[in-house]
């Protein structure tokens, strides 16, 4: 087998010294050498790699590899290169000569052991030195699961690198870990044996040739979309992804990882790097493309629960109980298809949704990212009178097209009213089948541009490999940033159960979805399966806000979606009432989590709100810096300020970071907030102030027995929190009695001892500072959910 592969090395060598100067031999593993990936892609990657790259002076040694004996895995490997082809303007007596050579070079070993790895070492170095070439380099292909990595990375690290000069490269495949944590487990076990520059991770995307052409075509079409590719212009980004298959038969795979860790995170997310990062000059530099990269991922505005909307084909619990061997009881909650809204928050594209959309067992198989346009322009004349195409007025965009759907290929589209592109000459001005449309405009509307030679994405990533061109690959800081991403997205959404959809065209408009104040939703309510009770039906009244007193106040009481709606309300017409009265509405706001729908709520919901005479004020801060995520005012800030036209001035934060220290006595912090609201509000007499109740009868930042705030002069105090952070800026209660109006917001079951225990206690703020609260000439009004009034 060995004089016969020396034998192929030496013919090759030979039509290599007659194309030109020898540049060294390249010997390639091929480890999963009879899996599925490699007979679908890898094979012919490697046989198309070898049609390129022989004539140009490398000479090859293939080596197909796994853990089966080898007569059997020959028969295997054989049956995977029987269906290698050539290219279509191949002559045939050139291909069938072609794919014999290929099938000389290209051997089966099993490699399993420590052992078989020396011996490939050993027969390599002994066929370099039989026929005399010099060693360029070695390309690992790992096409095999994760667990096995470690294992085979070991063995190539202690016996299978190249001698001096020559390179090593080993490429790994998806899934490169499942959070961030994990893929930070796997890089570190991974940086033990290679080098950074050694590994080449592989996301199949950035071959597909659209892909792969949109940081070029940014570039050479820079003079257009210089003024375009930005905040001003572009309306929306949507990258999509719709698969008519769905998961049978690697459920297994599938259960553990669900669509977002699948596709979203890599896949899309590469895309949407592509499409928003700035362009650097050199399009071509890995280091450049990598940083520009990262610079993205810093920008990306953490994602919320109400980022995303998932769902799971109906069929789906039934193929993993069944793939899986699960109980008859089991439903599974893996999303088979998300949707995601994607903030970048930097000046060129604050505000612009980014959309991800992916899905197995849609109505369609396609991918695209569409570059959606404003369109800011009016025309006057009748429709009738429209340039054809050009006209300013229709829809404005630009697509790159990854493959499959109408037009069943991979397709650069621009539509003809933004500029004519210009495009490498390796594609070409293409038709398509007459009469198709495609996002809501006439083929004819658009410049449309495919590929003069459609190449599969993992042929173009071993060409990509085999010279070595980086920018084609996931780095580990790269892989991180996305994980880091991602990951407190997939936790939050972890036991969310997903809308169940039909598959295929029955989904009708099942999975439609929209928008808005950074949020996405179904468009349609869940058809929920009602499944009766015993008693009468409930009414609507049943379900009306309920009125009463508590602790000799103003109570109301509703399901928390009714109470928020009634309390943003309320504010509404207290903050109109205020303008109208006194030019200005003073609102302080609490921290935490209740008040963050209805922060929401008053962002999406009020369009009569007065804010720009509103000034608004925190109740109480945590000693940490305003950007950290646990500052009360971050929160204020992505639920609200972001959403709102609200003046900068009007904006009250609370010092707690002052001379680079937090909360540091001799800041004087505390005094300097009190001196603000006494020049700024008068008679410190705020005209609303919204308070929490904690279930340690805390408010505001006033613990019990907390020694400052519940009484005495100062407005603003310094205290400490059992839990962490420790150390609190608060409104005292004397300052929050003077307010005109305090609404107190308790929602959830959690509250419920508290909520019947400061029922009934009388005024005993060092126990349960909430029971201080009592305006001195205003109102007092509770605000309680039903679960934490009712249990
Ligand atoms: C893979 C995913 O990475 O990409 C699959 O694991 C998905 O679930 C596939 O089907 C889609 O790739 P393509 O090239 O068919 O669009």
């Amino acid at each position: 087998m060995w004089n016969m592969l020396i034998v192929a090395m030496c013919l090759a060598f030979l039509g290599c010294l007659q194309a030109q100067e020898l540049q060294g031999h390249v010997s390639i593993i091929l480890l999963g050498a009879t899996g599925d990936l490699a007979k679908k892609y890898l094979w012919q990657g490697l046989f198309q790699l070898y049609l390129d790259e022989a004539g140009r002076g490398h000479s090859f040694s293939f080596h197909g590899a796994a853990l089966t004996a080898p007569r059997q895995g020959q028969e295997l490997m054989a049956k995977a290169l029987e269906s290698l082809s050539c290219p279509k303007d191949m002559a045939p007596s050139h291909c069938a000569e072609h794919k014999d050579q290929f099938l000389q070079l290209s051997q089966y070993r099993q490699l399993k052991t420590a052992e078989d790895y020396q011996a490939l070492n050993k027969d390599i170095k002994a066929q370099l030195q039989h026929t005399g070439l010099r060693e360029a380099g070695r390309i690992f292909y790992f096409s095999v699961p994760p667990f096995a990595y470690e294992d085979i990375a070991r063995n190539i690290n202690s016996s299978c690198r190249p001698g001096p000069g020559a390179w090593l490269r080993v490429v790994l495949e998806k899934p490169f870990g499942h959070d961030h944590f994990s893929a930070r487990q796997l890089a570190t076990e991974l940086g033990t044996f290679f080098q950074e520059e050694e590994m080449y991770r592989v996301d199949h995307y950035l071959g597909k040739q659209a892909v792969a052409q949109i940081l070029p075509f940014r570039d050479q079409n820079r003079k257009a979309l210089d003024g375009l590719w930005n905040r001003h212009h572009v309306e929306r980004v949507e990258i999509i992804m719709k698969e008519t298959v769905d998961a049978e038969g690697r459920t297994g795979f599938y259960e553990e990882y669900g669509v977002i860790r699948d596709v979203l995170q890599n896949h899309l997310t590469e895309v949407l790097t592509l499409v928003a990062m700035e362009l650097p000059h050199n399009v071509s530099s890995a280091e450049a493309v990598l940083r520009h990269k990262l610079q993205v991922f810093q920008a990306l505005r953490g994602l919320q629960r109400g980022s995303a909307i998932v769902g799971q084909y109906q069929s789906y619990s039934e193929q993993v109980r069944r793939e899986l061997q699960k109980p008859d009881s089991f439903h599974s909650l893996t999303p088979t298809f998300a949707a995601v809204l994607v903030h970048i928050d930097n000046l060129r594209w604050e505000g612009v949704p980014f959309i991800l959309m992916s899905g197995k067992a849609l109505d369609e198989r396609v991918g695209y990212a569409r570059i959606l346009f404003k369109n800011q322009a009016c025309c006057v004349q009748s429709e009738k009178h429209w340039a054809a195409a050009q006209s300013q007025c229709l829809p404005r965009q630009l697509v790159f097209h990854i493959g499959h759907g109408d037009l069943g290929s991979p397709a650069v589209l621009v539509s003809r009213n933004l500029f004519r592109p210009s495009l490498p000459s390796s594609w070409k001005e293409m038709e398509g089948p007459p009469g198709l449309r495609l996002f809501g405009s006439p083929l004819s509307d658009y410049y449309a541009y495919s590929p003069v030679q459609e190449r599969d994405a993992h042929s173009v990533l071993l060409s990509h490999i085999f010279h070595g061109r980086k920018d084609f690959f996931i780095t580990t800081e790269n892989l991180l940033a996305s994980w880091d991403f991602w990951t407190p997205l997939l936790e939050s959404l972890a036991h969310k159960a997903p809308r169940l959809y039909p598959g295929g065209a029955e989904n009708g408009r099942l999975l439609d979805f929209e928008f808005s104040s950074g949020r996405l939703f179904f468009s349609q309510q869940q058809p929920e399966q009602l499944v009766p009770g015993p008693g009468p039906a409930p009414m609507p009244s049943d379900f009306q806000v309920l009125r009463a007193k508590y602790r000799e106040s103003p109570l109301v009481s509703a399901w928390s979606e009714e109470l928020i709606s009634k309390l943003a309300n309320d504010i509404e017409a207290t903050a109109v009432r205020a303008v109208r009265r006194f030019g200005q509405f003073h609102l302080a706001l609490s921290g935490g989590s209740s008040p963050v729908a209805l922060f929401q709520q008053l962002a999406t919901a009020h369009y009569g709100f007065p804010w720009a005479h509103t000034h608004l004020w925190l109740v109480d801060e945590r000693c940490v810096p305003l950007s950290d995520p646990e500052s009360n005012f971050q929160g204020l800030q992505a639920h609200l300020l972001q959403h709102v036209r609200i003046p900068y001035y009007n904006i009250h934060p609370m010092p707690v970071h002052l001379q680079q220290r937090l909360c540091a006595e001799e800041d004087q912090g505390a005094q300097i907030y009190a001196r603000e609201i006494s020049a700024l509000v008068a008679n410190s007499s705020f005209d609303l102030v919204l308070l929490g109740m904690g279930a340690d009868g805390h408010t505001a930042s006033l613990f019990p027995q907390s020694p400052t705030g519940l009484d005495g002069e100062q407005l603003v105090v310094l205290t400490t929190s059992p839990s962490q952070p420790h150390r609190r800026m608060s409104l005292s209660l004397p300052l929050i009695n003077r307010a005109k109006k305090v609404a107190v917001l308790v929602m959830g079951r959690m509250k419920r001892e508290i909520t019947t225990l400061v029922s009934r206690v009388g005024h005993e703020p060092k126990k349960w500072p909430i029971s201080g609260v009592l305006p001195h000439s205003g109102q007092l009004v509770w605000y309680m959910d039903y679960d934490a009034f009712l249990g």
